[in-house]
């Protein structure tokens, strides 16, 4: 039979339900008096803090605290009773506990304050945010680790550049030795024997920083990329998520609008997890001083069956100079920016075949797109 709890309420039932509120709370319930006696420690405070409620009722509350607080605690007591000030009581906040086992784990505390016997009490309410916490930290390691994927990724490319440009200097150099050996081959002067000699050392010198940029080049090239049919907006969902840790404290608004009915594209999930995140990141980025700080993510079929994504942000925009020459590498207006970003998110959009340009935001900052054809180019 159901009943109901309406009161009013007999003593019997009260205290039957006082009980029950105690000993099922998820969150632990505790009750202090003003000198920091425990006098009521419930069942989800004995799971969180490993304690039998014996060893703890009658004790200073200060055990559940790890150092310092746990020798501080009596004092913040003595003052609030003397002056009032409160650091806790009458709000919540977050704070460390201490297991039995001497483990400190995170806990939401809120104390209110109440009197009982004429005495004042304090009830505290523990919240454990062990997992959010744990959660919290997880994401920050994987958004950490793509953007090392990414920059180490980045460095190939550049490397890749590089050599590509010391190439064509350094065998100049090397045909620059050889045509003046060949000049003055004929000569049997001493002094030029020897100058002869040492044109021969530089030209292998030459020569071998040649083989080394050539490997260098094979390297970073060779490397395998893997294609596979992806979601484009699961993987766009993901990489806003990691490009955003950190960033709260900004109060951006973020706006997704994803389409539900995109095909599943033939794509390399890292290198396009890289584009969002830094596209997303150029977008934060723009936004550090924007008075309006608004993101919005769009994805959606195009007329022609290729997948569009959209990243547009409320920040300052770009100048003409920028646009120009915005996806060549070392184009930056930042003071630690490499200016290499945009240039890899070009790079790979082309390598799937499909495309990356940018358009000026109505509201005057910038709109990165990128598109990727729905069937598959052939390597
Ligand atoms: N959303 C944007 N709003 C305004 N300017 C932008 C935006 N995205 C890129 N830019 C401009 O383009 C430049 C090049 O961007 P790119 O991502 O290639 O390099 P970066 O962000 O400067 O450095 P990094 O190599 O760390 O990415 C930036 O320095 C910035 O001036
Ligand atoms: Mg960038």
């Amino acid at each position: 039979m159901e009943r109901r709890f309406d009161p009013p309420f007999g003593e019997a039932e009260n205290a039957a339900l006082f009980r029950l509120l105690i000993s099922t709370a998820v969150d632990g319930i505790m009750v202090i008096d003003g000198r920091g006696t425990v006098r009521l420690f419930n069942n989800a405070c004995e799971r969180l803090f490993g304690y039998e409620p014996g060893e703890v009722l009658g004790r200073n509350v200060s055990m559940l605290m790890p150092a310092p607080y746990r020798e501080e605690h009596d004092g913040y007591l003595e003052a609030y009773r003397t002056t009032g000030i409160r650091k806790i009581i009458g709000i919540g906040r977050e704070v460390t506990a201490r297991r039995k086992d001497g483990s400190i784990f995170p806990i939401y505390l809120s104390v209110g304050e109440g009197v009982f016997e004429d005495e004042p009490v304090f009830v505290g309410i523990v919240h454990d945010m062990s997992e959010r916490h744990a959660a919290l930290k997880q994401l920050q390691e994987l958004q950490a680790e793509l953007i090392h994927v990414s920059r180490l990724n980045e460095m190939g490319h550049m490397s890749s550049a590089f050599a590509h440009e010391l190439n064509q200097p350094l065998a100049a150099i090397v045909n620059y030795l050889r045509a003046a050996q060949r000049t003055v081959a004929s000569v049997e002067d001493e002094t030029v024997i020897r100058a002869r000699e040492m044109m021969d050392k530089a030209a292998e010198q030459a020569s071998r920083a040649g083989q080394i940029i050539k490997r260098l080049r094979e390297f970073t090239e060779k490397r395998d990329t893997s294609r596979a049919e992806e979601s484009l907006n699961r993987i766009v969902e993901e990489a806003i998520a990691l490009a955003l840790v950190g960033s709260a404290p900004m109060n951006m608004k973020v706006e997704k609008n994803l389409a539900a009915d995109l095909p599943g594209i033939s794509m390399d999930r890292i290198q396009i997890q890289q584009v969002v995140l830094n596209l997303v990141r150029n977008a934060v980025e723009a936004m550090e001083d924007a008075p309006v700080r608004h993101l919005t993510v769009t994805t959606r079929l195009t007329g022609e069956g290729d997948v569009l994504a959209s990243f547009r942000d409320t920040g300052p925009g770009l100048s003409e100079e920028v646009v120009r020459r915005l996806f060549e590498p070392f184009v930056t207006t930042k003071e630690n920016g490499m200016g290499i970003g945009l240039s890899i998110c070009r790079s790979i959009m082309e390598a799937h075949g499909g495309r990356l340009w940018m358009t000026p935001a109505p509201e005057g900052g910038a709109e990165f797109h990128f598109t990727l054809p729905a069937t598959a180019p052939r390597d």
